[in-house]
């Protein structure tokens, strides 16, 4: 009865983005509450403002003691998104803004009547089956997120390679088409992983190669597998780091904790396509038996490395995992490590730095990325990069100098990848944040996702 617009007119809620306006027992509803979000002006309503005005509804709703709510945001247009992007993004913002970590809190006041079931409003009921198809997705997407966030705030001392394994194990209880599978470091020794082993030899933690196995397309279809670096913690090694935020470094597993999230999510969807996750997880640390830098290493593949550098030990990990990848015949190996702090450097915290040796790859990637705003930006790996790498007395150095760092890293590991299409993500910028905000992001798991449901539907 014109009760929103009289009160639009009196100026009590003006549509600056984010700003709210609970109303209680409106007349002639059925609802105890609604609630009014401003969404700011209309010509700039793109996926980013959308995810905030979801976050800020949910937020304010579960802060109100309302239980259950019907959202009609999913109606609003959003520049440059379709209506499974805009189902993608309200799940996904919802989970973000009420995750929390607290589990090592011995108190913590949560909300007394959280919000516990959302309702989302869709206006075409001829594709409702469409669109709860992408609904399911999004949650199997939303609690892969959640998983990789939890595994990479674990601090180091309780997530050791032993732990994320067992973690690994747990999954394989669940999907009937996982398969999970833990090699030692002494089957390691026998694989000749003597790049990957330099690395675990300065720690007391024994390294683990966690490989899942998930089986959801045909058996003669060729696998893809992801490769995720699983540094639980990076000290540097000898070539220790500085003490500032090196807390932060028990990050350094945030590729695995991705790609293990990734596994949860296409196996809870149940995705029709063969997929198996490598991860390689140690702690870098020094020690008697550290390695040394100048110390020349002999990868499974057979090629010299001269460790010039200890800490840059993330590419001495993927590169056997690499090697190890090719029993499998894949199509395609996509590694995801945290590898560089140059990434940083060049792309900041908002982009992932991407490399191919196949450009189509890359291309398919990127645009899983646009769909989910899990973005990437392709940098090259020309070959005049390939000879920062040079070393005196081995194949290769580990380190190519301070230019061009991560491109350098990536050439590194490209050397690896001769048999099969390969991309690397560099995620050091992406996958958590730091200052009053520390925790993980869940980053790139729904890229990564949504890269293997595309994949799904074009070979299916
Ligand atoms: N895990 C680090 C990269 C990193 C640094 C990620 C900071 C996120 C934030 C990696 O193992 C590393 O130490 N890389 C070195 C390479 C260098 C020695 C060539 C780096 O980036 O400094
Ligand atoms: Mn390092
Ligand atoms: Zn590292």
């Amino acid at each position: 009865n014109g009760y929103i617009s009289s009160l639009i007119r009196r100026g009590d809620l003006e549509g600056k983005m984010g700003q709210t306006l609970l109303l209680h027992n409106i007349e002639n509803t059925l609802c105890d509450r609604v609630l009014l979000v401003g969404c700011g002006k209309e010509r700039d309503f793109g996926p980013d403002q959308y995810k905030q005005v979801v976050a800020k509804a949910v937020q304010t709703l579960n802060d109100t003691g309302s239980m259950d709510a019907v959202f009609y945001l999913t109606e609003l247009p959003v520049k440059q998104n379709d209506i499974s992007q805009k189902i993608h993004h309200f799940v996904l913002a919802t989970h973000e803004v009420l995750y929390q970590f607290n589990e090592l809190k011995t108190t913590v006041d949560s909300a007394r009547r959280p919000l516990r079931k959302i309702v989302i409003a869709v206006s075409n009921r001829r594709d409702l089956n469409l669109r709860e198809q992408t609904l399911r997705e999004s949650v199997a997407i939303a609690e892969g997120i959640h998983l990789c966030k939890d595994l990479a705030n674990l601090p180091a001392n309780i997530c050791t390679p032993g732990y994320l394994a067992d973690e690994a194990q747990k999954l394989d209880k669940i999907y009937t088409k996982l398969s999970v599978n833990i090699i030692d470091e002494e089957e390691m020794t026998k694989l000749k992983m003597g790049a990957f082993l330099s690395v675990s030899r300065g720690s007391r933690e024994p390294a683990k190669l966690i490989s899942l196995q998930y089986q959801g397309g045909p058996d003669k279809q060729k696998p893809i597998v992801l490769i995720g670096k699983g540094v639980t913690f990076d000290s540097g090694g000898i070539s220790l780091k500085p003490g500032a935020a090196m807390d932060e470094m028990k990050y350094d597993m945030c590729g695995a904790a991705s790609v293990i999230g990734t596994i949860n999510a296409i196996a809870e969807m149940d995705l029709e396509l063969n997929v198996i996750g490598l991860i390689p997880a140690t702690e870098n640390l020094p020690d008697g038996l550290a390695s040394k830098p100048g110390d020349i290493v002999t990868s499974m593949s057979g090629k010299t490395i001269e460790i010039l550098n200890t800490d840059a030990e993330g590419r001495l990990i993927l590169c056997d995992t690499m090697t190890y990848s090719e029993k499998f015949k894949p199509e395609i190996v996509i590694d995801v490590a945290t590898l560089t702090g140059a990434c940083i450097v060049a792309l900041g915290h908002h982009t992932t730095g991407l490399f191919s040796n196949h450009s189509p790859l890359a291309h398919d990637i990127e645009n899983a990325g646009k769909h989910t705003s899990d973005k990437v930006w392709e940098l090259p790996i020309w070959d005049e990069y390939q000879e920062q790498l040079k070393s005196n007395f081995a194949d290769m150095a580990n380190i190519g100098g301070r230019p061009a760092g991560s491109i350098t890293a990536a050439c590194f590991l490209s050397r690896f990848a001769k048999k099969f299409q390969w991309a690397h993500l560099d995620i050091a910028g992406v996958a958590w944040k730091s200052g009053s905000e520390k925790g993980a992001t869940g980053r790139p798991v729904a890229l990564l996702s949504q890269y293997l449901i595309n994949k799904a539907k074009s070979s299916g």
